[in-house]
């Protein structure tokens, strides 16, 4: 019986806690692919989960991260359309196949086991098939899978972006940067903002950002915003800060323009809290949360990214050791990073 690699948490106070261990490779039944995993994207939520700062549940000793692009190298009897080779991603929660992702209790990497190992036994219906000759890197592809279907929804998934319209994005984070390639080659202005103008350079020049914003330099970057639109307000925002952004971003949309609130990077005190109920209802807008994304669309953000060769911002690549994840991990807590970063497995 062979082995591979697979890596737990073992505590959830702080990076130590992750451990590797030889465990046997696992036997697919009839409806399940068997994976050889070559990259694995971090997201901000894999540092929420292994120090305990994650609002939903997460089961014990738990495999972290959520996104993986492998191979094929075992299909079930009875799965249709795949076969060896194929090179795919899984989708972030295998159960949600379109729609809204009705629960946190799917999710690789938190309340059930992740992606972080060699190997990897899923249900066909969760799993996306990806160009085979693409230009993108292995690890472009595995950004995609949360990150790229949250920020699809965020443009997508209520009322559809249109070329030629502004969208926003808060910070050079893995979601911002992402929404930003896919926003800029949809035809969209594109706005972006950073507590640093190292940060804004890269992304203006690497992603063809419009315009840029330093949000530490102006503070009130709303109205610089505004200023941008003429006045009118931009008419999508990737809202990263949670409640302590929410306010300025409320100031910042156009009349019924559309804010998806994704992160929680940015809290507000209880006595700054704003009444969002009251701006929302003052602009008109759409303020609404978003859970990651359904299997249909991270196969929508596939298809767009492969038929265009978009550049999916991935900055750095680490090793598929203790030592390499842990590195990776602590450079994306540091918040140095732009985009995405991610682990090479094979
Ligand atoms: N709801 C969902 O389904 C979903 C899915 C994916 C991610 N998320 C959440 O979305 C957030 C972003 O995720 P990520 O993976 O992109 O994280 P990330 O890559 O770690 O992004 C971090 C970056 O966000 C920026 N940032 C921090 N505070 C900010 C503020 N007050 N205003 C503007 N930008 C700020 C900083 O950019 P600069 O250094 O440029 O200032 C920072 O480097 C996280 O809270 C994550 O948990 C939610």
């Amino acid at each position: 019986m062979s082995t591979h690699t697979v890596f737990r948490l073992t505590h959830r106070n702080g990076f130590d806690g992750l451990e590797a261990s030889n465990e046997t490779v696992p036997e697919i039944d009839r409806h399940e692919l068997l994976i050889k995993v070559r990259s694995v994207a971090l997201n901000f939520r894999d540092i929420a989960i292994a120090t305990s700062q994650y609002p939903f549940p997460v089961k014990d000793n738990v495999t972290p991260c959520s996104d993986a692009m492998g191979e094929v190298v075992e299909v079930g009897s009875s799965v249709p359309g795949f076969e060896k080779g194929d090179p795919v991603v899984v989708a972030f929660d295998p159960t949600a196949l379109y729609g809204t992702i009705d629960n946190w209790d799917n999710g690789h990497g938190g309340p059930v086991d992740g992606v972080l190992k060699q190997y990897l036994q899923v249900s066909y219906q969760g799993v996306v098939k990806i160009p085979k000759n693409s230009s993108l890197k292995d690890e472009q592809w595995a950004a995609l899978v949360c990150t790229g279907a949250t920020a699809w929804n965020g443009l997508y998934g209520n009322i559809p972006l249109r070329p030629g319209q502004t969208v926003l994005f808060q910070g050079t984070g893995g979601v911002s940067v992402t929404g930003l390639a896919l926003a800029k080659a949809a035809g969209a202005k594109t706005i972006i903002t950073s507590s640093s103008d190292d940060k804004l350079a890269y992304v203006k020049s690497t992603f063809g950002a419009d315009y840029t914003i330093n949000y530490k330099k102006t503070p009130d970057w709303a109205a610089e915003a505004k200023k941008l639109t003429n006045g009118v307000g931009v008419d999508y925002i990737l809202e990263n800060g949670g409640s302590g952004t929410i306010k300025q971003s409320i100031e910042a949309i156009k009349f019924g323009g559309i804010i998806s609130v994704i992160g929680f990077l940015s809290q507000a005190s209880q006595e700054e809290m704003p009444d969002v109920a009251a701006l929302a209802l003052s602009k008109g807008c759409v303020v609404r949360g978003i859970i990651i994304g359904s299997k249909q669309q991270l196969e929508e953000v596939v298809r767009f990214v492969g038929n265009h060769d978009i550049n999916i911002p991935v900055e750095k690549t680490f090793g598929f050791s203790k030592e390499g994840v842990v590195e990776a991990l602590e450079y994306m807590a540091s918040g140095s990073h732009i985009g995405k970063v991610c682990v090479k497995v094979s």
